[in-house]
């Protein structure tokens, strides 16, 4: 109950979608939803200056809106990429998959969801359980990532249990049992933040007091702020380990010009790091 109090109307409306589409139908129906209804959200402008770029927590829910409308298409798509090829080097089958994941700086949840998708995709729905944790600073963001990841988790047949936390990744506390055995770690879009390069050896530490076995999987686009952090976190990573994915990749997505209003073919460019380790 408490979701339907606080999840926005259009949220809500979306997320029936998703249950029904993947997170390609949510996208959709949110960017449908802005299109139709500019003078409701907001302005580029409003939204850049607001957020520091998206990089500061998120406030409103109009924030959360327009950060998907903008942002999410090509977030989850380099999420996917990621997670299908680390899934394709690790034990990740039909039998029984057992993980606790680890979303840091969630957001709204993009990465997991992605990770939802493609293990519905992929046709391990039920045979997959997975312990979330949400790791976010932002109780807007925090909150809708947590109703998205249960609603979508329940309409794909997936079991799944949430625990939040509503904090920077320097106050972040990982839980240390682990009856999963194997933790998945997503890192998506948050290591050019330069207060989350500098929790990389808390988080780094912590990760190594959870027995079992571990994969961090990071993305982000390419630019200098997030090549610094992918390398901080490559050098922070215990050394005995594979490195599944380590490579730049480009790719081109059809997505919603939000300053514009139009639809087009837009060229991304991505950093992929995956890497595997046994505690
Ligand atoms: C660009 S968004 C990425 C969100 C999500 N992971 C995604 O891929 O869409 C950056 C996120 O990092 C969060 N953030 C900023 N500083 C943080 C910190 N010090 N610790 C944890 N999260 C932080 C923000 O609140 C925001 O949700």
């Amino acid at each position: 109950m408490m979701n339907a109090h606080i999840i926005n109307a259009h949220i809500m409306n979306a997320t029936d979608s998703l249950c029904v589409g993947g997170f390609e139908s949510y996208y959709r129906s949110l960017v449908q939803y802005f299109a139709n209804n500019k003078r409701d959200n907001l302005s580029y402008t409003q939204f850049r200056i607001s957020t520091n770029r998206a990089k500061s927590q998120l406030k409103c829910d109009k924030e959360a809106i327009f950060y998907t409308v903008a942002y999410a298409w090509t977030h989850y798509l380099s999420a996917k990429r990621l997670l299908t090829q680390t899934f394709e080097s690790i034990e990740f089958n039909a039998q029984n998959n057992s993980w606790q994941v680890i979303d840091y700086g969630c957001g709204q949840g993009i990465a997991s969801l992605a990770l939802l998708d493609h293990i519905a995709e992929a046709g391990y729905a039920h045979n997959t359980s997975i312990d979330l944790v949400l790791i976010e600073p932002s109780v807007i963001s925090l909150n809708i990532a947590k109703f998205l990841c249960k609603r979508l988790a329940q309409a794909c047949g997936i079991k799944l249990t949430v625990q939040t936390q509503v904090c920077h990744l320097d106050e972040a506390v990982l839980p240390k049992q682990n009856a999963c055995s194997k933790t998945l770690h997503l890192m998506s879009n948050i290591v050019d933040i330069p207060e989350v390069q500098d929790s990389l050896e808390h988080i780094t530490d912590l990760m190594n007091q959870i027995k079992g076995e571990h994969v961090l999987a990071a993305t982000g686009p390419i630019y200098p702020n997030n090549t610094e952090g992918f390398n901080k976190l490559y050098n922070l990573a215990p050394e005995v380990l594979d490195c599944l994915v380590n490579k730049q990749e480009f790719f081109c997505n059809e997505e919603y010009k939000v300053t514009g209003g139009y639809w087009y073919t837009r060229d991304t460019d991505r950093q992929f790091l995956a890497l595997k380790w046994q505690n």
